[in-house]
C-alpha cells in the first residue's frame, strides 16, 4: 500500500511539515451552495471517523476547515479528539454561511471572534494555519480592512502559528505572501491564472496549498487521460508548491488520490 509518511515536507518557513495531500473537509459540513458535479450526502460521524482514521494510516497530517463550511469545525473538533498533535490544522476568518448564503466580515473585531471561536469549536490552544477566506477583492481585503493585522496579532499571541490567504487574484497572493507565511491558490488542468503566486513562493520559501486540484471534481469527468494523475503531475512539477488539499468523503477516492501523489512524487525525484 503507497502511503506519505516519508514525503512530508516543510510549509515555507513555517517551521511546519505536511503531507502533499491534504484533507479539504467542505464535505463533511456543507451541503449547500457547493459546485460539486454530484450531489452528496454528508458523511455520519462513524464515516467521517473512519475517513479521517484512513487519511492518518495513510500519511495524510493536514486538515482543511473553514467557519464557511457548515458544520466542518464542530464536527472536526469531536471527531479529532485525543489526535490534535497529529494534524496540521488549517482554518479560516472571513466568510460566514448562514441559511444558504455567504456574508463577510474581515473587520479586526470579528477577526479575533473567527479565531476565538474556531478554537472553541476544535478544542485546541492554537491553529497552526489561518486564512483569509477572501470574497475575491484580495488587495482591498488585505490593505483596508485590519485582517491581516489581527492575524499578525493572534500569531504573536501564540493563538495561530502562521498565516495567510485563500485568495482570488495574483496582486492579492503576492501581497499576502510577502507579509504573512502561505496562500491557497487554486491550480488545476483549467485554471493556472494564479501561477506567479506559486512562483514567488518558490522563491521566497513562503507556502503554498492547492485548493480545487481536481477542479471540483469537474477534471475527473475528463475521458482519455487519467485525470487525477494530470492533475498531480500538473501541481507537483511546480517547485513551490507544498501541499495539495483535494476534499474527498469516498475512501476508495482518498486511497487512489495518496497512491497516485506518491507515484508522481517518486517519478519527480
Ligand atoms: N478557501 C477557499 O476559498 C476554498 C474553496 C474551495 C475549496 N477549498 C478547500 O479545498 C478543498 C478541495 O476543494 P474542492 O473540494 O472544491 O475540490 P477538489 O478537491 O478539486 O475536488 C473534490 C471533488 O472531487 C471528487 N474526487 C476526489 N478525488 C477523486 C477521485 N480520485 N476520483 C473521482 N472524483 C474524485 C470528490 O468527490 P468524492 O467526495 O466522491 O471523492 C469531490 O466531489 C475543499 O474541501 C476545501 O477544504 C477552499
Amino acid at each position: 500500500m503507497s502511503t506519505l509518511h516519508d514525503l512530508q515536507r516543510p510549509l515555507g518557513s513555517t517551521g511546519l511539515r505536511v503531507s502533499p495531500l491534504g484533507l479539504g473537509t467542505v464535505k463533511l459540513g456543507r451541503d449547500q451552495g457547493v459546485k460539486y458535479p454530484n450531489g452528496f450526502t454528508i458523511p455520519d460521524d462513524a464515516q467521517a471517523l473512519a475517513l479521517l482514521q484512513q487519511a492518518r494510516e495513510l500519511g495524510i497530517n493536514l486538515i482543511d476547515t473553514a467557519p464557511a463550511y457548515g458544520i466542518s469545525e464542530q464536527r472536526l473538533g469531536p471527531l479529532l479528539r485525543g489526535q490534535r498533535d497529529d494534524w496540521v490544522i488549517v482554518s479560516k476568518t472571513g466568510e460566514e454561511f448562514e441559511q444558504g448564503q455567504s456574508h463577510f466580515d474581515f473587520s479586526a473585531a470579528h477577526t479575533r471572534l473567527s479565531v476565538e471561536r474556531s478554537l472553541k469549536r476544535l478544542e485546541t490552544d492554537r491553529i497552526d494555519l489561518l486564512l483569509v477566506h477572501s470574497d475575491g477583492n484580495d488587495l482591498t481585503v488585505l490593505r483596508e480592512t485590519g485582517v491581516y493585522e489581527t492575524l499578525a496579532e493572534l500569531k504573536r499571541e501564540g493563538k495561530v502559528l502562521a498565516y495567510g490567504i485563500s485568495g482570488k487574484t495574483v496582486e492579492g497572493g503576492l501581497l499576502a505572501l510577502e507579509q504573512g507565511d502561505c496562500a491557497m491558490v487554486t491550480y488545476n488542468l483549467s485554471e493556472q491564472s494564479e501561477k506567479p503566486v506559486l512562483d514567488y513562493a518558490a522563491s521566497h520559501a513562503k507556502g503554498i496549498l492547492i485548493k480545487k486540484a481536481l477542479a471540483s471534481g469537474h477534471a475527473c469527468l475528463a475521458e482519455g487521460v487519467d485525470p487525477v494523475r494530470a492533475s498531480f503531475e500538473l501541481i507537483f512539477a511546480h517547485p513551490g508548491v507544498s501541499s495539495a488539499i483535494v476534499g474527498t468523503i469516498t475512501p476508495a477516492h482518498l486511497a487512489a488520490n495518496v497512491a497516485t501523489v506518491a507515484a508522481v512524487l517518486q517519478d519527480i525525484r
